[in-house]
């Protein structure tokens, strides 16, 4: 569904200026990878390995240096993205309805047709768990997890096929991200959506995606299902896993004795 091929991305570094101009600063490193329909891509890494980068490299946002991103579908894939600071990517004068409306917008231009706004503003506020009742809400009316429930819906008001979400949920309470991501189970399960969950956090990563991407300084260092994780090789990978307790024991390899000479 989605095919990502050796991407490089560098960004030009401010106040260095050298002889051949600005230097540059690469942040990915030949990036490859693939997601199939239906899929939940885990993007794993710490800060500043490079995970919004590639995520906007992956909706279109930013054009790599080198490389390509691919969809099935061969034209461009419809892809709806939700961030971490919700408070900012919500228009704080919006109501729900309005910003669900945003997103009904989008669907409206690109499908050419007119929608029954009320009666899809109110399916989609079903969906994400909330009703009728939050219409006339502003952001700052609502708790963080309803407020990220409304982006959610706002994201699925255009149809898409691939959802991504970078950091979505990781400044929501443990409770309510567990809840969050069983909507999104659930939704991804009825729709038969491809997503894309950018997060630091392997806790959410096992929960919820089918693959894990360990993104490591810019390069993608292994790519593994979830259910094969406790088989990762790369040092790095290893040492994310040895902070979770539920995938056991982290086998250490032995240093072979090394003559000294
Ligand atoms: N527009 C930009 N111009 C210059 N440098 C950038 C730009 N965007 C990102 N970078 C740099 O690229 C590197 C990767 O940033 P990125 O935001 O992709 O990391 P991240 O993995 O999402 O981190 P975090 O977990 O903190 O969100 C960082 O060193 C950052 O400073
Ligand atoms: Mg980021």
């Amino acid at each position: 569904m989605i095919k990502a091929e050796h991407i490089d991305v560098s960004f030009k570094k401010e106040n260095q200026t050298t002889l051949f101009g600005r230097e540059r600063q690469q942040v990915l490193f030949d990036v490859s990878f693939e997601v199939k329909k239906g899929q939940c891509l885990g993007i794993l890494g710490e800060s500043g390995s490079g995970k919004s980068t590639l995520g906007r490299v992956l909706c279109g946002l930013l054009k790599p240096d080198k490389g390509s991103v691919r969809f099935e579908s061969g034209k461009k894939a419809v892809i709806s993205v939700v961030f971490q600071d919700y408070s900012t990517s919500a228009n704080p004068r919006f109501t729900v309805k309005s910003l669900i409306g945003e997103g009904l917008m989008v669907k409206e231009k690109r499908e050419k047709k007119t929608l029954n706004r009320k009666e899809e503003t109110n399916r989609l506020l079903t969906l994400v768990g909330l009703d009728e009742s939050y219409l006339h809400r502003l952001p700052h009316e609502l708790s963080g997890g309803q407020l990220q429930r409304v982006c959610i819906a706002r994201a699925l008001a255009v149809n898409p096929e691939v959802i991504l979400f970078d950091e979505a949920i990781s400044s929501l309470d443990a409770h309510t991200q567990v809840q969050i991501m069983d909507l999104l189970k659930e939704i991804q399960e009825e729709k038969g959506l491809t997503y894309i969950f950018i997060t630091h956090d392997l806790t959410s990563v096992t929960y919820l995606c089918s693959h894990v991407l360990f993104l490591y300084k810019g390069k993608a260092v292994e790519v593994r299902a979830t259910e094969a994780i406790s088989e990762v090789s790369h040092p790095y990978a290893r040492k994310l896993l040895g902070a979770i307790p539920d995938v056991g024991e982290v086998y250490e390899p032995k240093v072979p004795d090394q003559a000294v000479s």
